[in-house]
């Protein structure tokens, strides 16, 4: 496995690659690796064959984080992460570093943004505002310097994956996009590289964005129903959890992403809780 720091040995790689006909499947993260992850590379490593190579980038990307965010604590292990990618059959990582994804960024050199205006609007973008700014920018770059096939991204990060598919859409990456199924712990939690933050208390409490998933699917079972009922059933529930608080919850139409007054099997929820200082989302088919 090769560990490649320069963008431009990772694009000119990937042009030779390109012309030599082998297929590149690519996964983008932010490191510290759980098996969600794997899985992704999983799913790269058979939509690419043995003959194709598949790309796994590390990189905590400073620009989707707004103020105040956990960008300097956000979990890194550069070392375990690369075994894990040695472990799991990946060709090569790209790890990057600030200066050379955003040259001059501080200081007002690096000035150029990907900005998706439709599907990022709701949910994580309202909550976080410039997030998916961020998230467009670094995945189109990473794009142009790994010339992926095939890219594989996690359902956890359900609209991610949708605004993501749109850009590819609207701005004609000849990139096929997967949506890979959300990894979760025995309990029903969502695996997610920030679950690192929880302390035991915290990190029992979390299962509570499972199961307010399974208490709006127990709901509709018998019949659609208002999404404002179910909204207060889901904030009752988070409320009964003393270090959680509900940031939202939304029931909508799962490619469009519009809301819907009416909830029914195969509508589409998602959530953010904040347990103690951690932000978690999840979301799922009902
Ligand atoms: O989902 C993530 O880990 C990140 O948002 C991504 C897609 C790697 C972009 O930084």
């Amino acid at each position: 496995m090769r560990v490649i720091r320069q963008p431009g040995v990772m694009q000119r790689l990937a042009r030779r690659w390109q012309r030599e006909g082998v297929r590149i499947g690519f996964v983008p993260t932010m490191g510290y690796l759980h098996e969600g992850h794997l899985s992704l590379v999983q799913v790269a490593r058979r939509a690419v064959g043995r003959s194709g190579r598949v790309v796994v980038s590390i990189y905590v990307n400073p620009t989707q984080f707004g103020p105040g965010e956990d960008l300097d604590r956000y979990p890194r292990d550069l070392p375990r992460d690369l075994r894990l990618c040695r472990e799991a059959g990946v060709d090569v990582v790209f790890a990057p570093d600030d200066q050379s994804m955003y040259p001059g960024l501080p200081e007002g050199r690096y000035s150029t943004y990907v900005v998706e205006e439709q599907l990022s609007r709701s949910m994580e973008g309202a909550a976080r505002p410039g997030h998916f700014r961020g998230v467009t920018t670094v995945v189109a770059k990473l794009f142009h310097l790994v010339l992926p096939d095939v890219a594989v991204f996690g359902a956890k990060d359900w609209q991610q994956a949708a605004v993501i598919r749109r850009m590819v859409d609207n701005l004609n990456f000849p990139v096929r996009i997967l949506v890979a199924p959300t990894v979760r712990e025995p309990d029903g939690l969502a695996m997610s590289s920030r679950n690192a933050y929880l302390n035991p208390d915290e990190r029992r409490q979390a299962t509570v964005l499972f199961e307010a998933i399974q208490l709006a699917r127990q709901k509709v079972r018998s019949g659609p129903k208002p999404a404002r009922q179910l909204k207060q059933d889901v904030a009752r529930l988070v409320a009964s959890r003393p270090r959680a608080r509900l940031d939202y919850v939304e029931f909508f139409d799962s490619d469009t992403l519009e809301p819907v007054p009416q909830v029914r099997p195969g509508t589409h929820m998602a959530l953010a809780v904040f347990v103690g200082n951690t932000r978690l989302i999840d979301n799922a088919k009902l």
